[in-house]
Order: structure tokens, then C-alpha cells, then sequence
């Protein structure tokens, strides 16, 4: 699997398998479908309510743990937030069955953000979180958080799909050294994506389908992708995107699919972000 180097010196995959939405009683099972189908790279949250789950399914698989590459997420913290950031992330480490995080994202740019990072950097600095990022954090609020810290993210976990593409945001990102990771590669589905006639067309000449020319697409643009599924013979397909390569004439036309804006929620939406900002987990 290629990998890309973080600012930390961390490498991290360019590929790996996403279990939101996988309910708790399925994702075991997916999760163990998904390493014995090569995938490394786990992507979860304490909010998706299936951490356990995932680590039933690292322990089982019997997979040394530095071939794995974990990630977790911080739900929203009331401030002060550096002694629930640290409890929060004691229990998703319980609840995973691991010592370590390779990667602890903040879910949302919401609630004490100063305190959960500043609890995040001393975890990064006790070596246990290896590295440290966000997500859906908009270029404002990236930055403010570079200006005001001393870790800057290692990584940025925004919606990157063909209808939202970010390549200017990626630019921004790649200048303070934040790696761009895409979450909703396919856009869950929305907009036709699967039976895209580009999409479709492209993938044509490689024997390959609509889902592996935007992977393909997405990790040729250096971004890492983390799609889901609870199919292993999607999970097969999904990760055989390394044998081809597109042309920059073929990645000039995807470009021309970009809508600018996103396909789910508005994290500048007022009523959007009463919802995300509100919201606590039980434990
Ligand atoms: N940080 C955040 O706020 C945030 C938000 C959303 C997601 N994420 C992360 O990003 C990951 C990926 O995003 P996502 O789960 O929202 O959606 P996604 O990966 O864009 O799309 C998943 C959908 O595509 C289908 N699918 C997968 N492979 C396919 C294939 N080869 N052909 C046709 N259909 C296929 C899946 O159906 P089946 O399962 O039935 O195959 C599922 O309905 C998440 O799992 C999560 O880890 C993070």
C-alpha cells in the first residue's frame, strides 16, 4: 500500500476503510472483511458508536499492530475541555482494546476547540496519539488553529468527492503541511455518482469501475480515502485502484464534475451548527 509521510515524520496510508454508518452488530464482521481484503488503515469515531466493534475485529485478526494504522475521533467537549478531551480519549482506547492511536482526529470545529487541541498535543507529545488532526475544518478555522498552537494538524478529514473537490483548499493545506484526507469519496452515492457517463467512460478504458476511477482519482491528487462498504467484493474493488493511472487530460475533466459546495451540511449553517455543537455523547 503506498503511504504518504505526515509532517511529523508519520507515515499513513493512502487508502484505507471507513465504518460510518456500519451499525454496531454488522461492523465486526465488515471490519475483519476488510483487513483479510489488505486494507490497513481503519477509519471510526467515538460518535459512530462502533469502536468496540473495530477492536474486536483487530484483535481477532491476529495482524501485528504496527502494520495497522488506527484512527479515532474526538466528539464535541464542553470547556473546559482538557480533562474530558483526556477521558474521551481513554475510552475510546478501551473501547478499541489498543495502547496507542496512530491518529486522533477533532470531529468538529465546535465547542472548547483551544482546550480539546491543547489536550491532543500533550497526548501526541506522550507519544500516545502518533499523530493529530481535524476534521471539517473550513481554510478559516484551519488556520486560526495553525496561528494559535504549536502542532499544526497532521491531517484535515474534509468531504472530497468529484461534486466537491477542494483542490484550492488542498493547496492551502498542502503550504501549512496539513495532509488532505477525503471522507465521503463517493458522496455516498449522491448525485448518480456511481453511474456517472464521465466517470463511467474513463473507467471504461481501464476495465474499471466508476468507484475505482474516483479512488484512483482521489490518490492521484495525493488525497487519502478511506471508502466504506459492507460488501467484501466491494471491499476488493475499492482497494484495487494501484495498476492504472489517469491521464492529466482525464484528470482535467473529472475537475469539470466540481460543484464548489458541499453535497451533505453546511458547517457555517447556524441551524446546522446549533445541531453539531449541541450534541453530546453519553460516554
Ligand atoms: N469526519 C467526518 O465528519 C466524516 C463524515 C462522513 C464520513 N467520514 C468517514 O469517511 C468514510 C467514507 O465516507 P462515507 O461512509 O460517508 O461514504 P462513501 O464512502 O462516500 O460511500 C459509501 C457508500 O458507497 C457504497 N459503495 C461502496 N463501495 C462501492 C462500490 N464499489 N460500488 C458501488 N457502491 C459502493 C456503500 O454501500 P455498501 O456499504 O452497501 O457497499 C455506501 O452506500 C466513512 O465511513 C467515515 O469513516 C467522516
Amino acid at each position: 500500500m503506498q503511504t504518504v509521510t505526515l509532517n511529523n515524520g508519520v507515515e499513513m496510508p493512502l487508502l484505507g476503510f471507513g465504518v460510518y454508518q456500519i451499525p454496531a452488530e454488522d461492523t465486526e464482521r465488515a471490519v475483519s472483511a476488510a483487513l483479510t481484503a489488505g486494507y490497513r488503515l481503519l477509519d471510526t469515531a467515538a460518535a459512530y458508536g462502533n469502536e468496540e466493534a473495530v477492536g474486536r475485529a483487530i484483535k481477532s485478526s491476529g495482524i501485528p499492530r504496527e502494520e495497522l494504522f488506527v484512527t479515532t475521533k474526538l466528539w464535541v467537549q464542553d470547556a473546559p475541555a482538557q480533562d474530558n478531551t483526556r477521558r474521551a480519549f481513554e475510552t475510546s482506547l478501551t473501547k478499541l482494546g489498543l495502547d496507542h492511536l496512530d491518529l486522533y482526529l477533532m470531529h468538529q470545529p465546535f465547542g472548547d476547540v483551544y482546550g480539546q487541541w491543547r489536550a491532543m498535543e500533550a497526548l501526541n507529545r506522550e507519544g500516545l496519539a502518533k499523530a493529530i488532526g481535524v476534521a471539517n475544518f473550513y481554510p478559516d478555522r484551519l488556520i486560526d488553529l495553525i496561528i494559535n498552537n504549536e502542532i499544526a494538524p497532521q491531517v484535515n478529514q474534509i468531504e472530497t468527492h468529484p461534486f466537491f473537490q477542494r483542490a484550492d483548499y488542498q493547496d492551502l493545506m498542502r503550504e501549512h503541511g496539513v495532509q488532505i484526507q477525503s471522507w465521503g469519496g463517493f458522496a455516498e452515492g449522491k448525485n448518480d455518482l456511481f453511474t456517472n457517463p464521465l466517470l463511467a467512460e474513463i473507467g471504461k478504458e481501464y476495465g474499471k469501475s466508476v468507484a475505482q476511477v474516483v479512488l484512483r482519482w482521489l490518490t492521484q491528487r495525493g488525497v487519502i480515502a478511506i471508502p466504506k462498504s459492507v460488501r467484501a467484493e466491494r471491499m476488493a474493488e475499492n482497494i484495487d485502484v494501484f495498476d492504472f493511472q489517469l491521464t492529466d487530460e482525464q484528470m482535467a475533466q473529472i475537475a469539470t464534475l466540481d460543484t464548489g459546495s458541499s453535497l451533505f451540511f453546511d458547517h457555517h449553517d447556524p441551524e446546522m451548527v446549533t445541531w453539531l455543537a449541541g450534541r453530546r455523547l453519553d460516554s
